[in-house]
């Protein structure tokens, strides 16, 4: 087990947002999180981080390496990001300023991490090869690229310190369905050389169904069922569960076969 998250509870003054929330994520696991519009799945992701608003209060724990990462000061936590835990977002862009190159970007990142200026170079490249950029990309600024070898470029600057969680966040939500699929193949197949866990976060049933190892069905703020992709798939118990899956865009049999079991 990589994560474990037990008893997470965020809540905005009176509102509970997520309600004691409890699910464990295996080492190198596609874990998705799946629930409607407003059920808390962001919240939940951005406590995990310490990334929340200042209005926002987390308590329950995120044991990470035997520690409860709700409570590691700023510093702490920031050394924790991109190393241990990773997150890419469907606004990519936020990523990267206009002022900097690719570069600069990751190797202002390093640097933080504290990796020797040595490695950084071989680092960059390696991580710009891994998502199909050439090296003289590093050389550019993120208006220079087009939508989706940005979006491949975040994902680099996410992976680069090899985290051992990723968090995706509706990451392709915004992109057709076939520059989606390419993006997370790409992760799949990230996944499998860093051994990284990805903590999916989608409403998209349809990637669920296809990339996942592990479901979690959330509704408001609650974790309602999880499971097993086969499990959730094919012997869901809650109705919500059945809900989402009817809902669905018609799932081929085809994507239904050559998912993970
Ligand atoms: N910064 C915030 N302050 C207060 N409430 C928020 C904030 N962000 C989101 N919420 C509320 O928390 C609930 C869950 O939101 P969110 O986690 O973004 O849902 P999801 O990601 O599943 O769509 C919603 O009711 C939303 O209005
Ligand atoms: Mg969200």
């Amino acid at each position: 087990m990589i994560l474990a998250i037990e008893d997470l509870t965020v809540s905005h003054g009176e509102k509970i947002i997520v309600d004691k929330v409890s699910l464990t994520i295996d080492k190198g696991e596609w874990f998705a999180l799946v629930g409607q519009s407003g059920s808390g799945k962001t919240m939940l992701s951005q406590a995990v981080g310490q990334l929340l608003g200042p209005n926002l209060k987390a308590s329950g724990r995120v044991m990470y390496e035997g520690d409860n990462v709700l409570e590691h000061p700023k510093e702490k936590m920031n050394q924790l990001r991109g190393k241990a835990i990773s997150y890419i977002f469907q606004d990519y862009h936020g990523s990267f300023t206009p002022f900097l190159t690719i570069q600069q970007h990751m190797e202002e990142y390093l640097q933080t991490h504290s990796v020797q200026k040595a490695q950084r170079k071989e680092m960059i490249r390696e991580a710009l090869e891994s998502v199909g950029l050439d090296a003289s990309f590093a050389k550019r600024y993120s208006f220079q690229l087009s939508g989706g070898q940005l979006q491949r470029a975040s994902i680099a600057l996410a992976l680069l310190l090899e985290p051992d969680i990723l968090i995706a966040d509706e990451a392709t939500t915004a992109l057709d369905s076939v520059s989606a699929h390419r993006i997370l193949s790409l992760l799949q197949e990230l996944q499998q050389k860093t051994g990284c866990a990805i903590l999916f976060i989608t409403h998209d049933w349809r990637h669920v169904v296809r990339y996942s190892d592990k479901i979690a069905v959330m509704k408001d703020g609650k974790i309602i069922e999880s499971g097993t992709k086969q499990k959730l798939v094919h012997q869901p118990e809650h109705a919500y569960t059945k809900q989402l899956i009817q809902a669905a865009p018609t799932l081929p049999m085809r994507v239904m076969e050559v998912s993970k079991s």
